[in-house]
């Protein structure tokens, strides 16, 4: 009798354990990831009508097909110039994708396009993505804010809208990354985006829409130090930015710390009225994250905040992945090395459809290379429960 009913403690407590979606998951001291599966979705090297590819965004869609976006650089390597803006799409969660299409092309710009935030509207399913297009003046005035948006899935995209039409003449670099929409109140159903500025007028800005993307008005500014005046080495110049909402519905943005004011680490701030003002109290500069000055990803998943970037203070190489059970508050000791090479921008996604299987990954797109680290443009699976 007695082991009787200690085998069927026995047997529930292993059907628990295996069946129970909660007793793997939600104890989140137990991530240890790996990477699971690593594929090159561009290659730079003068291919067709592209000489490089950078700039990579990632999103999942509404109903759960995974986009990769890169600007694909049509002369050179420069940051100027004509780009196309070039996608890829995967129906199967990064398994395999579809060929590259080219959804914007600048033509022969000597200042075409740069990317860009993409941002996914749950509530109607659409696609945003925002760029733009003259940023640094070069041979050509003003500066504008694009948009083209996709309303089946990324298949098929609008033709370029003007947003400076709504938000007035302005140099913003959005992202790069993804902009995020409000889950939580305040001002849940926002859209907010936020980039940066010129080198002499740098700073964070965020752009809202609460429509859905139909008409865009400006937020949150964090301006550089001294603003719109040629800025000396370690001034404050906070500049490329990504977002994340955490559980409270306050917006935490890491931001690149240009010049290194401070340290050669990340900047922190934070918007508790939904992205509309980021006070100066709220700022700090997380000494656990050094960076090279780079654009990085970061991304909230059941409240544990991941972060990517090339850690190390001088050079743009050793890709981490790093989490926070803290809200960044601390990251976890253990760090895992992507790639220990050349790497630079990263940007990172994971699908929340509620299922155990798609609580174990988070997906990284990233700039990576042998010599140099716009080579390639690589898509990296992670296993968050796969490295035990
Ligand atoms: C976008 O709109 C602004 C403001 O009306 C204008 O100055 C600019 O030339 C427009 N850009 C393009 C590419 O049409
Ligand atoms: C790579 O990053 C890890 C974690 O920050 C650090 O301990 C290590 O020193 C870095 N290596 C290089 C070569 O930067």
């Amino acid at each position: 009798m007695e082991t009787g009913i200690r085998r069927l403690a026995a047997l529930s407590f292993l059907l628990y354990t295996v069946y129970s979606p909660c007793l793997c998951i939600s104890s989140s001291k137990q991530i240890n990831p790996l990477l699971y599966d690593e594929q090159l979705l561009w290659v730079s090297g003068a291919q067709g009508e592209v000489n490089t590819y950078r700039i990579p965004l990632l999103t999942f869609t509404p109903k759960g097909s995974l986009l990769a976006f890169a600007e694909a650089r049509k002369g050179t390597y420069a940051d100027t110039g004509a780009k196309f803006l070039a996608m890829r799409r995967s129906t199967d969660k990064g398994a395999t994708w579809s060929p590259t299409a080219f959804i914007v092309d600048d033509g022969s710009q000597p200042d075409g396009l740069n990317l860009g935030s993409v941002v996914v509207d749950e509530e109607v399913g659409s696609v945003i993505l925002i760029y733009a297009i003259c940023f640094h003046q070069y041979l050509c005035n003003p500066s504008s804010t694009m948009m083209v948006e996709s309303r089946d899935d990324g298949l098929s995209w609008s033709t370029p809208r003007n947003l400076s039409v709504q938000l007035g003449v302005k140099n913003f670099a959005p992202g790069p990354g993804f902009g995020i929409q409000k889950h939580y109140l305040p001002a849940k159903g926002r859209l907010v985006v936020c980039g940066h500025g010129t080198l002499a007028g740098d700073g964070v800005f965020c752009i809202l829409s609460d429509d859905h993307g139909r008409n865009w008005y400006n937020g949150a500014a964090l301006k550089s130090i001294p603003y719109n005046q040629k800025k000396k080495a370690l001034d404050f110049n906070p500049d490329e930015c990504q977002p994340v909402e955490m559980m409270d519905g306050s917006i935490v943005i890491n931001v690149r710390n240009q010049n290194s004011y401070h340290c050669r680490c990340r900047v922190v701030v934070r918007s508790r009225d939904g992205g509309l003002s980021l006070p100066i109290d709220d700022l700090y500069f997380d000494y656990n994250l050094v960076d090279p000055a780079v654009a990085a990803g970061a991304l909230m998943k059941d409240g544990v905040l991941f972060f990517t970037n090339p850690s190390n203070e001088q050079h743009r190489v050793n890709l981490t992945l790093r989490w926070s059970l803290t809200n960044g508050n601390s990251w976890v000791q253990q760090a895992v090395q992507i790639w220990a090479g050349p790497s630079a921008y990263s940007c990172i996604t994971s699908l929340n459809s509620g299922s155990t299987e798609d609580q174990k990954y988070i997906f990284v797109i990233y700039e990576k290379g042998h010599k140099d680290y716009y080579e390639t443009v690589s898509f990296a699976k992670i296993h968050l429960y796969g490295g035990h």
